[in-house]
Formats: C-alpha cells, structure tokens, sequence
C-alpha cells in the first residue's frame, strides 16, 4: 500500500517533466497559481478570498470567450501590458496557468 502511494505521488511529480526541454501544463498547479497570484485583480475560482478588480476580467469569461486561444494566451502572459503587471511567469508556471484556463474552456463546452 505505502509503495504504492509513493509511486503514485513519483508520477505526479515526474509528469509535468517528462518531455525533454518542453513542459506539460499541470491544470491543477495552474489553478493554485491562479488563486495565488492572478487572483489579486481577476475572478478566478469561487473559492478565492480576494476582491477581485471590476475592470479584471473573470477568468470565466475569459475560458467562454472564442477568441482566447492558447496561443493568444501565451503571447498576453509574455508581454507587458497596459494595467497589468509584468507577472515574471516561469515557462512552466506561463504553461500551467494557461492548462487551467484551458481547462474552464473545455468544461464551458468549448464556447
Ligand atoms: C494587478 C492586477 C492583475 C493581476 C495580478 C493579473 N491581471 Fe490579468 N488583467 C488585469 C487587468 C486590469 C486586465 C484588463 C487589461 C486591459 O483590458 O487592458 C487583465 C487582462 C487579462 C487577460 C486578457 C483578457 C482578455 O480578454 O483580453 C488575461 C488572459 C489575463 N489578464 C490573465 C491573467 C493571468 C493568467 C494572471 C495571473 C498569472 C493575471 N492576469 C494577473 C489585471 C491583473
């Protein structure tokens, strides 16, 4: 059983890292970062403790709308923009946040 659970958690931990040089978006890690950071001025989840900014707007309609692509995500979280801060993501952290945006598209039935 112990051995089991340790090999279980070696594979979570192992995965996002498999590929050679590239990285696997891990949802799960994106929504913590999410909450931990982008959190402070969008709605993210319902379980944040943050206010968000009315003029963030909510990750959810960012995941419904369209014309938000992973590509259209990566090139907004890699530039500076206007209000929001340079966030300084990792590429890994740049990869998870957008898995978990991603993710709330898919479950939004891809609208
Ligand atoms: C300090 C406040 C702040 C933080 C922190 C922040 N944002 Fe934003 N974000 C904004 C604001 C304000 C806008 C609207 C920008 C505009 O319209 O010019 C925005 C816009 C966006 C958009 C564009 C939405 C669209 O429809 O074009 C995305 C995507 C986004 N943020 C993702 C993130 C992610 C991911 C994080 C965390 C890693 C994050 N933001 C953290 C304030 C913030």
């Amino acid at each position: 059983m112990r051995s089991l659970r340790t090999a279980a958690i070696a594979v979570i931990v192992l995965a996002p890292t498999i590929a050679q040089g590239q990285t696997v978006a891990d949802a799960e890690a994106g929504k913590k970062l999410a909450l931990n950071v982008c959190a402070q001025c969008h709605f993210v989840a319902e379980s944040q403790t943050t206010i968000p900014r009315s003029d963030a707007p909510p990750f959810d309609e960012i995941a419904a709308d369209p014309a938000v692509t992973e590509l259209g995500l990566r090139v907004f979280l890699q530039t500076p923009h206007r209000n929001m801060p340079d966030l300084h993501l990792s590429r890994q952290e740049t990869d998870d946040v957008i898995g978990f945006i991603l993710n709330m598209k898919a479950q939004a039935g891809g609208k």
